[in-house]
């Protein structure tokens, strides 16, 4: 490492700031969301974008099998692990500019300003803007952070998103191809930690008044799809006390669900996010209601004791109003730690360039958890303003995201230094 004390780089804030605008401009609505869904034109156009960046931040540049977009510079240590940073650019409906993006554009700005001062390091640098970590149209989420683990099955590409296109022409849109999965497959041999840098999307942060938050855990996620079927039939004709509406019973899953987190606290968190009813129309009674249901913690018992209490409540639930209640399980993350000498690496970090940090848990889901599982995983959190995310509103501080980045291109420096 040829940095010494006092000639500490830093990051470019005015460039950064203005390469978040420009990439949140890609698939900005009238209301000012950014959509960005993953396979997408705008993925697409904003996957160009970025490449352009890694290309003027000296990376050589490629989409591996599995629709990650990665940047590489080359170490002076030929048998070094890599240092890989990374985050993701998909964002999700009328989203906000800043979840995912900031993260990915913050760790090509460190490259950028390492190739720029002529900084060599020991260890490979590696910047990936992983594939579809929103779960578009029904995917899995983290599709990409998956592949580059080596996590996806053998002859995943045949299932269908919501609107019956394959994950393999999914992935082909991208550059991906998902007959060479096992080529995006990275080993914990050629990792030695990943970081990712990431607005917090909660308010914790803003409200202490601290701008660098470390990232203790990362929560675990299950997805459900809850199916209610009652009887189809006339909504003028059938008196109330003959209906067997599949809807008026989804109405008591979902405060059953809100009841499991909010009022027995089983899980920290309890969503249904979706709510599909058939035949969908004024005239009819419903027949059937398919509800995606999504439970978040950071204990994975929990989630497990969540699902059980789901099904017992359900039960009572179809008992009483006549319906059939059924509880498929879908996608679920374990949740995971970061790496103790990690977090102490982040915290000293934001130390010495007088940032005062918070250690704290991440309940929005990352690419970071997935990579857990081949390499050391640290996470850097800056403040969300009011803790808005997933919303046109994101925002945080032109500085602060300077500031993170900037613990960013330290943390890397310390790494290649030696941990
Ligand atoms: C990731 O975006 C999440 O939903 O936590
Ligand atoms: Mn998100
Ligand atoms: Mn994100």
């Amino acid at each position: 490492m040829t940095v010494v004390q006092g000639t500490r780089p830093r990051v470019n804030a005015g460039r950064l700031n203005a390469h978040i605008a420009a990439l949140g401009d890609i698939g900005r609505g009238p209301g000012g969301g950014v959509t960005r869904l993953a396979f997408t034109a705008e993925d697409v156009q904003g996957r160009a974008y970025v490449a352009g960046l890694m290309l003027d931040a000296g990376l050589a540049v490629e989409v591996d099998a599995a629709g990650n977009l990665i940047g590489r510079r080359r170490g002076d240590d030929g048998t070094a692990p890599a240092l890989v940073l990374g985050s993701h650019i998909d964002t999700v409906v009328n989203g906000g500019a800043y979840d995912g993006a900031y993260g990915v554009l913050a760790a090509v700005e460190v490259a950028r300003v390492l190739h720029e001062e002529g900084v060599r390091l020991r260890h490979p640098l590696v910047v990936v803007a992983f594939c579809d970590e929103e779960g578009a149209h029904g995917t899995m989420g983290m599709l990409g952070a998956h592949g580059f683990t080596g996590a996806l099955p053998p002859g995943f590409g045949d299932e269908r998103d919501s609107r019956g296109i394959t994950i393999a022409d999914l992935l082909a849109a991208v550059g991906g191809d998902h007959r060479r999965l096992d080529e995006a497959a990275w080993t914990s041999d050629e990792i030695a930690a990943y970081l990712e840098l990431h607005i917090e999307q909660g308010s914790v942060l803003e409200r202490l008044g601290v701008p660098i938050g470390v990232v203790e855990s990362i929560t675990g996620r299950l997805n459900l799809t809850v199916t209610v079927e009652g009887v189809a039939g006339h909504a003028g004709t059938t008196p109330m006390e003959h209906r067997v509406d599949a809807l008026d019973a989804a109405a008591r899953v979902l405060l059953a669900v809100r009841s499991i987190a909010a009022d027995e606290q089983i899980v920290l968190r309890a969503t249904t996010g979706t709510c599909s009813v058939e035949p969908g129309m004024w005239n009819v009674i419903p027949g059937l209601v398919r509800l995606g249901v999504e439970f978040r913690d950071v204990t994975a018992s929990a989630l497990d004791d969540a699902v059980a209490r789901l099904g017992e409540l359900a039960q009572e639930i179809a008992k009483a109003t006549g319906t059939q209640i059924e509880i498929g399980l879908g996608a679920r993350t374990t949740p995971v730690d970061c790496h103790p000498a990690l977090r102490d690496l982040i915290a000293r970090c934001a130390a010495e360039l007088g940032l005062g940090s918070h250690r704290l848990p991440s309940g929005a889901g990352h690419d970071a958890q997935i990579v857990a599982r081949i390499a050391p995983i640290g996470m850097i959190f800056v403040p969300s303003t009011g803790g808005v995310s997933h919303a046109p509103d994101e925002h945080t501080p032109p500085d602060q995201l300077a500031q993170g980045a900037d613990v960013l291109l330290s943390a890397v420096l310390q790494l290649d230094g030696g941990w």
